[in-house]
């Protein structure tokens, strides 16, 4: 196209142009999705096109924004990026949600459900890293919130206590939509996004304990669909989540799950085993779970204590231990989700449309 540009305020993108000659680089016949309704199967069948449309256009530019602003935090305050493998040798989130592959003739290898274990590593050289790339878990969860194939961003930091913790998670998490909000305005107005809520995410969060998420599910559970009260000693569930995050008006910590419900790795809180010093972050909205973190154990002869009762292989985690028998130190990391995070600031229904291609119990699109 060639013509004359220029500032037009009412023009969506702020310019306009004067034609004076048009040359086709190639003309396209039948275009698959037209501006009458389509269904969602039917876009995400042509998800490969799909992505030029202008909703889901803003939401992966939103997407390129949060990966952006998630790294740039942590470089610009001493992290060191530091890979982690995603075929892994053993689980680290559960054995029940694994990908397994064959790996020559080694056996079993599996995708990783998480870079955390090996992040460690890293934190001990560092003192704070972080990793970030696709995970992997063969969730048999058909929900809204639920990928197989997810990118999750985790710091890990020495010398971190629980505490600590939560507050490098509050500031984060506002960092980012504060960013969101400044620089992808165009975009969260394509999607129609009410800025009063984002706007309002600004440190410090509040925080509940798991008793008390108990109590507020047992009150409130017929507030929403299929949300059946919990009893102590089970995770939350999608409904659990949603009634939560419903109830703030900012993304609220939920503190102090039951030990068993969780990873082998958790540090135990002080006097009260049966309860990890941990937390999950709810958005609010509805939307759920967008970080899980907790401190570690760091002592060797509770890690190896742990790892028996939670049935796993101590050979498969010798290294893991190693790396609290040679020099430990207490610390504290955490995951954050991208497709979660982003599903949220952009305030879109499911997580499917934050990722460009994703993966789903039920479908590998293209
Ligand atoms: O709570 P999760 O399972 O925690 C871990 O994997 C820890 N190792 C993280 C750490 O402490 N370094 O997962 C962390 C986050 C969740 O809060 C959620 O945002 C996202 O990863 N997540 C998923 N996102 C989409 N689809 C799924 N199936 C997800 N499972 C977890
Ligand atoms: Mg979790």
């Amino acid at each position: 196209m060639t013509g004359q540009v220029h500032a037009e305020s009412r023009a969506p993108g702020g310019y306009e142009v004067a034609v004076s000659q048009i040359e086709p680089v190639q003309i396209a016949h039948d275009y698959p999705i037209t501006p009458k309704e389509h269904g969602v199967a039917f876009l995400m069948e042509h998800r490969h096109l799909w992505v030029r449309s202008s909703k889901q256009h803003a939401l992966l530019r939103l997407r390129a924004e949060v990966e952006a602003a998630c790294q740039e935090y942590l470089n610009e305050r001493g992290f060191v990026r530091y890979d982690t493998p995603i075929l892994t040798a053993c689980a680290a989130e559960g054995t029940s949600n694994l990908f397994a592959t064959e790996y020559f003739d080694l056996g079993p290898a599996y995708l990783a459900q998480t870079g955390q274990l090996y992040v460690e590593s890293g934190m001990m050289s560092f003192g704070k890293v972080y990793c970030f790339g696709p995970t992997f878990r063969a969730e048999k969860s058909k929900t809204r919130r639920h990928l197989t194939e997810f990118w999750m961003i985790e710091p890990e930091m020495a010398y971190y206590d629980h505490e600590d913790n939560l507050r490098l998670q509050e500031e984060y998490i506002s960092y980012i939509v504060q960013r969101c909000l400044e620089r992808r305005a165009e975009d969260l107005e394509v999607l129609e996004r009410d800025l009063a809520p984002l706007q309002r995410i600004r440190p410090p969060f509040p925080r509940i304990s798991y008793d008390e998420a108990v109590e507020l599910i047992a009150e409130h559970h017929e507030e929403v669909e299929e949300c059946t009260p919990l009893s102590w000693g089970d995770d939350l569930g999608a409904p659990h989540e949603t009634l939560l995050s419903n109830m703030f008006d900012r993304p609220v910590f939920v503190c102090g799950y039951p030990t068993k419900a969780k990873a082998f790795y958790m540090e135990p809180e002080p006097g009260r085993p049966e309860v990890a010093l941990n937390a999950d972050l709810l958005a609010p909205e509805g939307y759920g779970e967008i970080i899980g973190g907790s401190q570690r154990i760091h002592d060797p002869d509770l890690l190896e204590q742990r790892i028996v009762e939670w049935g796993l292989q101590p050979e498969d985690y010798r290294w893991y231990v190693d790396l609290r028998k040679y020099g430990s130190v207490p610390h504290s990391g955490f995951g954050m989700g991208i497709e979660r995070v982003v599903t949220w600031i952009a305030g879109t229904h499911h997580i499917r449309a934050a990722i460009p291609f994703p993966r789903t119990l039920d479908k590998i699109y293209p």
